[in-house]
C-alpha cells in the first residue's frame, strides 16, 4: 500500500491562517501586533531570498516587521549595537540574524547577545537549555524540529510510547529534536534514540522506528530495507543531486529513498514540500508567542 503523504507545504498553511488569526485578536484587544527584525547583514543570493521570503510571510500576516539591511564590511561592535537596540524596542519581539555572517564577526558573540526571549530562532544557550528543561520553561523551540513535531501531530501519528529513530545529531536538527520528543507533553512522550555516523548497525536501529527522522544530508542514505512496515518517515534532507537543464532549477532529494519508502511506510514526507515549508511557519509561530508574552495576552 502506498504511504500517505504528509505535506509541510498544506501544513504551513493551516498555521499561517491560525497565526493570521490570532493577530487580527491581539489588535483588536491591544492595539498592538507582533514585531519582527529580520538582520541581513552582506548580499549572498541564498540569504536574500531567505530572508525576502520570511518578511513576505510577516508582512501577510499582519506583523510590524522590520528588514535590517547591513553591509557586508559593517563591525561586529556596530552589529552588536544594532541588536542592543532592538533588545531594547519594546515593539519588537523576534529578532532574527540571518545566518552565516561575514569572517570578521563572531556568530556566537552575535547570537548570544540577543534577548532570549527574543530569540525567535532559538539558537541562544540559554533557548538551548530552556528546551533540555522542558515544558513551560522552553518558550522557543527552534524551527525546523518545531515544524517536525507540529507534522508528526498534526498527521496524527502516535507519540507517546513510540520508538523515534532520529538519525543524525547536528546542533539545529537532529540534538533539539531527540530531545522534544522525549518530553512530557503533546506530540511528545517518545523512547528515543539518536544514531549517526559513528553508529554500529544503522539499518538495525532503523527498522525498528515506529518514528523515523533522518537529518543526516546524505542523499538517499535511508533504504527502503532500513523502514518499519507502516511507521512514519520524516525526511529532513534538502541534497542538490544536480540541474533541471530546462528550469534551470535545482533537482532534489531528500536523505530517503521516497519511491521505494513509501511502498513500506504508513505516512511520509515529500522533499521538495515536506520539512523545508514548514521552517518560517514556525518562526512566525515563535514570534506570536514571543509578542503574547511580552503583552500578557
Ligand atoms: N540561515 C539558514 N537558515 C537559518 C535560520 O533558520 N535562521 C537564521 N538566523 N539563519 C539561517
Amino acid at each position: 500500500m502506498t504511504a500517505e503523504l504528509i505535506s509541510g507545504t498544506e501544513i504551513r498553511k493551516a498555521i499561517l491562517a491560525e497565526v493570521k488569526e490570532e493577530v487580527e485578536q491581539m489588535k483588536e484587544k491591544t492595539g498592538k501586533v507582533p514585531g519582527l527584525v529580520t538582520i541581513l547583514v552582506g548580499s549572498s543570493p541564498a540569504s536574500i531570498s531567505y530572508v525576502t521570503l520570511k518578511v513576505k510571510t510577516a508582512i501577510s500576516l499582519g506583523f510590524h516587521e522590520i528588514q535590517d539591511d547591513q553591509p557586508e564590511d559593517i563591525s561586529e561592535e556596530e552589529l552588536l549595537k544594532l541588536i542592543d537596540k532592538y533588545n531594547n524596542d519594546p515593539d519588537i519581539h523576534g529578532i532574527l540574524v540571518q545566518l552565516p555572517l561575514p569572517k570578521q564577526i563572531d556568530d556566537k558573540k552575535v547570537l548570544t547577545a540577543i534577548n532570549p526571549d527574543k530569540d525567535v530562532d532559538a539558537f541562544h544557550p540559554v533557548n538551548v537549555g530552556r528546551l533540555m528543561i522542558g515544558g513551560e520553561e522552553a518558550i522557543f523551540h527552534p524551527c525546523t524540529p518545531a515544524g517536525i513535531q507540529e507534522m508528526i501531530v498534526r498527521s496524527g501519528t502516535e507519540t507517546s510510547g513510540a520508538e523515534v529513530v532520529v538519525v543524525g545529531r547536528s546542533n539545529i536538527v537532529g540534538k533539539p529534536i531527540a530531545m522534544m520528543m522525549a518530553q512530557k507533553g503533546v506530540g511528545a512522550n517518545s523512547t528515543v534514540t539518536i544514531v549517526h555516523t559513528r553508529t554500529k548497525d544503522l539499518a538495525a536501529h532503523c527498522l525498528r522506528a515506529d518514528i523515523l527522522i533522518v537529518a543526516a544530508g546524505v542523499p538517499g542514505l535511508v533504504k527502503p530495507e532500513w523502514i518499519k512496515p507502516g511507521s512514519t518517515v520524516i525526511d529532513v534532507g534538502v541534497n542538490r543531486i544536480g540541474m533541471n537543464e530546462k528550469t534551470g532549477k535545482a533537482i532534489l532529494s531528500g536523505d530517503v529513498d521516497f519511491e521505494a519508502a513509501k511502498e513500506i511506510c504508513g505516512k511520509i514526507t515529500p522533499v521538495p514540500g515536506g520539512v523545508g515549508p514548514m521552517t518560517i511557519a514556525m518562526l512566525m509561530k515563535n514570534t506570536l508567542k514571543s509578542a503574547k508574552y511580552a503583552l500578557k495576552v
